[in-house]
């Protein structure tokens, strides 16, 4: 079956390859990092940016701030960056030459965020470039707590450095978690509109600039084949996976206050969930595609506190083993209340309530200590009837399933009967196999490259709008609503390495659906 395809992409490429879209010259432009001594700008920004300009993919002329209270001067900053980029990049060795060029843009500005005079000089840095575009354009990263975001947009306002009506850019990216239920993030929307217009605000879901993610959009409106069976009458239901095997480990504290539902449900699952479901936009544009989303969004049919006891299960492990590995439960790991009762797994079960997927389930499950890291999502068509071959090979044949791989092994796999070779008329299911790295090679960017090459551009189809965050979080806070201050049940924990509770089986038997397994492809 492999071959099969990779003949007809290889037929493909002899018709004319792929085609692949232009990107106008960047901006020369300065992008600043407020919590430049955490561990994300040393894991994830200073190694996504040391890519995109080791690919020629960086604006011709460039410079990189990091803003912290730590004492450093540019060159220790550079030093530790370098130390970290050797542990972190995606690409080993480091390569010397390209280091010491990218290093040489970067600057550091030691500072208290609320101290005026801190953003003073980090004013005269930005002059000190000597270039209007590398004075004027400027990327904000908001790396630090959300509390935060008010008084540095407020301080880079005050200084000069941001502006709604500038004739140059200046943008703010923000990360997760934006904050912690609708009134929260509602309050820092508004905080972080004051001074810059919402088209300025870049919300970061690191999932939508994994490749995979970003095809399944491609996938459904480039091929003829499937979307016209993306609908009520073809496919019976949808799951949606992202497990992960690791526990809590050192983020006991933050996860304390977040939980998966908030941590994993509120942004990536349903992130991919609106790709998945979504209309076809009117275009590409920014504007177009999150219209749809958040439409999307909207038609996920409201739970009430009823409605949650039936259709939500959560889960916290207990100790167990991972790859036979002891793993300690979730109230033994460091900073968690020893009778916590957050959720480390949860398991949902949604309607979407338009004309195309009316009455199909949409299961979504994710959790810690899960025997497997994968998330994919999983579209199980209908059945046959099976008039012709019940007698011979048994009353139920496999129903043809779609599976879209997000990580690992990335690829697409559809599922459906072949007969057995022999005499007999026998039928298994037999898979046809898609994958990115034997079709593409191994070359897969880290997601914080294109999404941070996608704010530099200015293009905020890969953000996540402001009314995009504020409907998701009525979705996950009806949720919380319904669990309200209930203590977990013994039905809601499960043994680190299993598949959550036996609770999150039962939500799919309801339906006569069972959960299946992540795909290994080997
Ligand atoms: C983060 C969550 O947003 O996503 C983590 O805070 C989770 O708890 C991570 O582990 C999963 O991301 P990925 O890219 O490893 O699937």
């Amino acid at each position: 079956m492999v071959s099969a395809v990779k003949h007809l992409i290889s037929l493909d490429e002899q018709c004319g390859g792929s085609i692949a879209g232009e990107r106008k010259q960047l901006d020369p432009c300065t992008i600043v990092i407020f919590g430049a001594s955490g561990d994300l700008t040393a894991r994830k920004l200073i190694p996504a940016l040391y890519h995109l300009f080791k690919e020629e993919q960086m604006p011709p002329s460039f410079r990189v701030v990091g803003f912290a209270r730590r004492e450093k001067t540019d060159a220790s900053w550079r030093q530790e960056l370098r130390t970290a980029l050797d542990q972190f990049s995606r690409t080993k060795p480091v390569d010397e030459k390209v280091w010491h060029a990218f290093a040489d843009n970067l600057s550091y500005c030691q500072g208290d965020l609320t101290d005026d005079a801190a953003y003073k000089k980090l004013e005269e840095l930005l002059t000190s470039f000597g270039s209007a575009p590398l004075r004027e354009n400027i990327l904000f990263y908001l790396a630090i707590s959300p509390s935060q975001f008010g008084e540095v947009v407020e301080q880079v306002h005050r200084c000069g450095l941001l502006n709604k009506e500038a004739s140059a850019w200046q943008r703010l990216v923000v990360e997760k978690p934006f904050g912690h239920d609708l009134a929260s993030a509602r309050a820092l929307n508004q905080e972080l509109t004051r001074y810059a217009h919402e088209s300025q605000v870049f919300r970061i879901d690191h999932y939508l600039g994994k490749e995979t993610v970003q095809n399944i959009l491609m996938f459904r409106f480039s091929n003829s084949i499937f979307e016209r069976l993306w609908n009520r009458e073809s496919v019976d239901h949808v799951q949606i996976t992202v497990s992960e095997k690791i526990g809590v480990g050192e983020r006991g504290g933050y996860y304390e206050e977040a939980g998966a539902l908030r941590d994993m449900v509120q942004n990536h699952m349903l992130q991919v969930l609106s790709l998945i479901a979504m209309e076809p936009p009117v275009s590409l544009a920014a504007e177009a595609v999150r219209d749809e989303k958040v439409k999307l969004l909207k038609s996920i049919r409201a739970l009430s506190p009823a409605d949650v006891a039936k259709q939500v299960v959560r889960g916290q492990y207990f100790a167990g083993s991972v790859d036979g590995q002891p793993r300690p439960g979730y109230r033994q790991e460091t900073k968690v209340n020893p009778s916590s009762n957050v959720e480390t797994f949860a398991a949902l079960k949604l309607f979407i309530d338009n004309w195309r997927w009316s009455d199909v389930p949409f299961y979504l499950r994710t959790g810690k200590n899960l025997p497997q890291s994968a998330s994919e999502v999983r579209i199980q068509f209908r059945p046959t009837p099976n008039v012709l071959f019940a007698a011979k090979c048994g009353e139920k044949l496999d129903a043809n399933a779609l599976t879209l791989r997000l990580q690992p092994n990335e690829g697409i796999s559809l599922r459906f009967n072949g007969k057995v070779p022999g005499m007999s008329l026998g039928v298994r299911p037999v898979r046809m196999h898609f994958s990115y790295d034997s079709e593409f090679g191994a070359y897969t960017p880290e997601a914080y490259e294109r999404l941070l090459l996608e704010a530099i551009a200015g293009d905020a189809t890969l953000f996540i709008r402001r009314d995009e965050v504020e409907t998701a979080w009525k979705i996950a806070d009806s949720i919380r609503a319904g669990w309200a201050d209930k203590p977990l049940t013994n039905r809601e924990f499960y043994a680190a390495g299993t598949w959550g509770p036996v609770a999150a089986d039962d939500l799919l038997a309801q339906l006569g659906h069972t959960w299946h397994e992540p795909q290994v492809i080997k």
